[in-house]
């Protein structure tokens, strides 16, 4: 088993962001080269035809609505995990630990998948925890773009909880970033992008499988 790679200097502050602000940024979670290597998978996987389109809603509200959410995702799971996967989940795993001792949250486990939006997609505002379920506490993003620049869109905007247009940031979904924020806090939304744009997201829930 590799050992963990997580930086815990830089997950000790972003943890004392998200105490303060229920939301927290950084750019140096993960080595550059991790990183990279899953974005390769990802584009790998979307080439293959591997990703497919989201969808939205729940139960018999459940559909495809590329105007809403255009992205295409693949949940990776531990039975079908690649060793490069498996390292992730164990990543995970570990932040989901630290995130119990350090938030009492009682989370169980997580879902994770990679998520790709071609040229023109993005995703309206929204709150991820599904209402009538609530078992997503905590949303993470971990963003696998290289080289990407202004003019490519995709910033994630923030929007302050029960004030759904007042903006808090923009956050561009350079390789490396990562976003936590509380999954029934903030709304936010997937600015339209003008490149392909990779990422991966997951909630971290209290309930069991
Ligand atoms: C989501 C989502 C944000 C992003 O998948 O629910 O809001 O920046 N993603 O990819
Ligand atoms: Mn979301």
């Amino acid at each position: 088993m590799a050992q963990n790679q997580i930086n815990l200097i830089n997950l000790d502050r972003m943890f004392d962001d998200l105490a303060q602000n229920n939301w927290a940024l950084s750019s140096a979670l993960f080595t550059r080269e991790f990183c990279q290597k899953l974005a390769h998978e990802c584009q790998k996987l979307y080439a293959e035809g591997a990703l497919q389109k989201a969808s939205i809603g729940h139960g018999a509200n459940k559909g495809v609505h590329a105007e809403i959410r255009g992205d295409f995702t693949r949940w990776i799971e531990e039975s079908s995990a690649t060793p490069l996967q498996q390292e992730l989940l164990s990543e995970l795993q570990l932040l989901l630990q630290k995130l119990n001792q350090s938030f009492y949250l009682g989370l169980k486990r997580f879902e994770i998948h990679f998520a790709l939006y071609p040229p023109g997609a993005g995703y309206d505002k929204h709150i991820d925890n599904h209402r009538g379920s609530g078992a997503r506490k905590i949303t993470f993003i971990l963003y696998l773009n290289e080289n990407w620049q202004k003019g490519h869109g995709g910033e994630l905007s923030l929007y302050e909880p029960d004030q759904e247009n007042t903006l808090i940031t923009q956050v561009e979904p350079h390789l490396g970033t990562v976003v936590l924020f509380r999954s029934d806090l903030f709304p936010h939304q997937v600015e339209k992008s003008f490149q392909p744009r990779l990422s991966i997201t997951g909630w971290f829930r209290d309930d069991a499988s």
